[in-house]
């Protein structure tokens, strides 16, 4: 088992003109399942990379429990790396499960007897002896996490595993991975930019921008309640938060086409300064006709989801909303809406969350 802390670690491949992550600081407590989630590009596999020690980070350090691990090659860390295309040698399954024991000072029936409960666990059992490479890419897939499995580190980290793998047969998967973490104790990170697969797999997820920051490091619940940073509203929901520009004047927020009216929340803002209130589609509440407190909004285009839920994409001016309906509407062009107040989060001009 293995804590992992990264500190003020940023990386720059081409010589600090830009940076690929920048001043990232966490903490991987021993034996927890992780989710790093982010779009393409943020800087997810980098970190992943410099995490095994494949990459020395441009600036800051990292360490294993309490060792400076930062100058340490990969073969000095406890760390295996399953990637998002399956790696597989022209060989048998058995002996792909084999190889990375190959150095490993155990007797040779104690090897055979790690190779067959891995397989076992991975239902590949039926497979030790086939060509690794003439399977399918799940099982292929299956392989090379079996690879990763079968040698005692303590820390494993998976690049977009699932990607490769047939959609119906990913769940099966997440939850054997799931599973051999609770059993084996391994701390597990998985990267992911899906975020179903982020709050499925991850006890705590790090979301990162996409520019390679570190925005929020919380559990599903807080990241989706209290987002700190209007892109982690943004890129978390079905669909993400909606974000409306306004500007904050006495009792409550100009939203251009019409004013909220705040009457609980106080905001560290002063009148006339730039605000943006972030409001998920599930929590806007919708009136069929002319009701008090309600704003009327245009049906720009509704989205039917089947199963009596509809997305609700609504205009008023130059204000844009999505609303999440669990109802069917149809031949009507116009709504009233309502923004709860208990649920509105405000962010700043630069996108940090103020209240
Ligand atoms: N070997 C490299 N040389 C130069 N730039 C690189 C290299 N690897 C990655 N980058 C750049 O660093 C940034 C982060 O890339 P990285 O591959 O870590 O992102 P990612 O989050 O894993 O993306 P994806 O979701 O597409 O896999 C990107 O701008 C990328 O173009
Ligand atoms: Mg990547």
């Amino acid at each position: 088992m293995t804590k992992i802390t990264l500190e003020n670690i940023s990386h720059s491949y081409d010589g600090g003109k830009t940076w690929a992550i920048s001043d990232i600081n966490l903490i991987f407590e021993s034996g927890r399942r992780y989710a790093l989630l982010g779009p393409s590009g943020c800087g997810k596999t980098t970190m992943l990379k410099i995490i095994c020690g494949a990459l020395r980070p441009t600036k800051g350090k990292i360490y294993f429990d309490d060792v400076d691990v930062t100058d340490y090659p990969p073969e000095k860390r406890s760390v295996a790396i399953v990637f998002q295309f399956p790696v597989v040698y022209r060989m048998s399954v058995l002996n792909n499960l084999l190889f990375p024991l190959m150095n490993v000072n155990i007797p040779k029936a104690e090897k055979l007897k790690k190779a067959r409960h891995i397989a076992e666990m991975l239902g590949i059992d039926n497979l030790l002896d086939r060509p690794a490479h003439r399977l399918g890419l799940a099982d292929k897939q299956r392989v090379s996490i079996g690879r990763a499995l079968v040698r005692d580190v303590d820390v494993i980290l998976l690049d977009e595993p699932m990607s490769s793998i047939e959609p119906d047969k990913r769940y099966e998967l997440k939850r054997l991975l799931i599973e051999v973490s609770k059993d084996m104790k391994r701390t597990m990170i998985f990267v992911t930019h899906d975020q179903t697969e982020a709050l499925t797999f991850g006890e705590k997820i790090a979301v990162m921008s996409p520019n390679g920051r570190l925005l929020q490091f919380g559990t599903f619940e807080e990241i989706y309640h209290s987002p700190a940073h209007e892109f982690v509203g943004f890129f978390i929901g079905f669909p993400g938060m909606n974000i409306i520009e306004g500007k904050v004047v006495e009792g409550g927020v100009d939203l251009g086409p019409f004013k909220l009216i705040l009457k609980e929340k106080k905001l560290p803002l002063r009148v006339g300064e730039e605000v943006k209130i972030g409001i998920r589609p599930e929590h806007i509440r919708i009136a069929l006709s002319q009701t008090e407190g309600y704003v009327p909004f245009d049906i720009v285009y509704a989205e039917d989801l089947g199963r009596r839920s509809m997305i609700l994409h609504l205009r008023n001016e130059e204000v844009l909303l999505k609303a999440r309906i669990s109802k069917e509407v149809s031949g009507i062009s116009k709504v009233w809406v309502k923004i709860p107040e208990e649920y509105i989060v405000f962010f700043d001009k630069s996108g940090r969350r103020v209240a």
